[in-house]
């Protein structure tokens, strides 16, 4: 598969913290990336750094489709197929459902009218958002729904390459088979996928590739079933060979 994503020497600190340092690897068009590491170990900071949402590195590149995407704005870099969610739901709560999903398809895609609707639509579906809720303001729904709506907007940009933080992060069981089981849909569908999880089942179960960071490094990265029996996974985030 041709690289759809490069990364070279990204950096990020926090004044004497350095929570992402010098990373460089890269993102197959297709593959889903699992990304895994303890509290605070920069996976979240990556993201932000690659969809400069809200704020880029300090250092370094991301290249996209062959292009450096490192010095541009977070609204062209969404224009050009990078789309992220949060690890908490972050959706606009005054706004009812649709609402949400159409600002969001007109400012990355510009479309508006029956194209909008079509675009939401699609992601409606394949997200499997319940159409019944469409008029409901955002704040009234559940967490889970609300974690539904989130993703479903994101799909709802277009994205070639989507960052998931953390989708399954509170749900029970059968929420998270439906975390599962839409990953692979959207992945079937055409779109790459970076997911950072801390339930490792999930990730063990859809990932291509696992990557794991500590302290802002890269301390394995791989075949899922061989970077979790890394003795250096095992001994920093693990505790047992999974
Ligand atoms: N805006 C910020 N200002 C200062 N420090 C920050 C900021 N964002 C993150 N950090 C610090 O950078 C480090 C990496 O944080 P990050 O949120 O990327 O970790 P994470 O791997 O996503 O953790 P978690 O699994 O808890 O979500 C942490 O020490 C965090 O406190
Ligand atoms: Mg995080």
């Amino acid at each position: 598969m041709a690289s759809l994503l490069e990364i070279r020497n990204l950096t990020k600190s926090f004044g004497a913290l350095v929570a992402v340092n010098d990373l460089s690897f890269s993102v197959a068009g297709g593959e889903i990336l699992g990304i895994a590491g303890p509290n605070g170990s920069g996976k979240s900071t990556l993201f932000n750094l690659i969809s400069r949402i809200p704020f880029g590195a300090n250092r370094g590149e991301v290249e996209f489709e062959g292009r450096r995407i490192d010095g541009l704005p977070d609204h062209r870099i969404a224009q050009l197929g990078i789309i992220r969610t949060f690890q908490r739901e972050a959706v606009f709560q005054s706004m009812s459902c649709v609402d949400n999903i159409l600002v969001a398809i007109e400012q990355t895609t510009g479309a508006r009218g029956k194209e909008a609707e079509r675009l939401a639509d699609e992601a409606c579906d394949l997200v499997d958002f319940p159409k019944n809720f469409h008029n409901l303001p955002a704040a009234t729904l559940p967490v889970f729904y609300q974690k539904q709506l989130m993703l479903t907007t994101a799909v709802a940009q277009n994205p070639k390459l989507l960052l998931l933080d953390e989708p399954a992060s509170s749900l029970v069981e059968n929420e998270i088979d439906w975390v599962r089981q839409t990953v692979s849909r959207l992945n079937a569908n055409g779109i790459t996928i970076m997911l950072i999880e801390h339930v490792l089942p999930l990730l063990m179960s859809v990932s291509t590739r696992l990557l794991v960071m500590e302290q802002g490094n890269i301390i394995a990265l791989g075949d899922p079933r061989k970077v979790t029996r890394d003795p250096a996974v095992v001994e920093a985030y693990l505790g047992q060979p999974a």
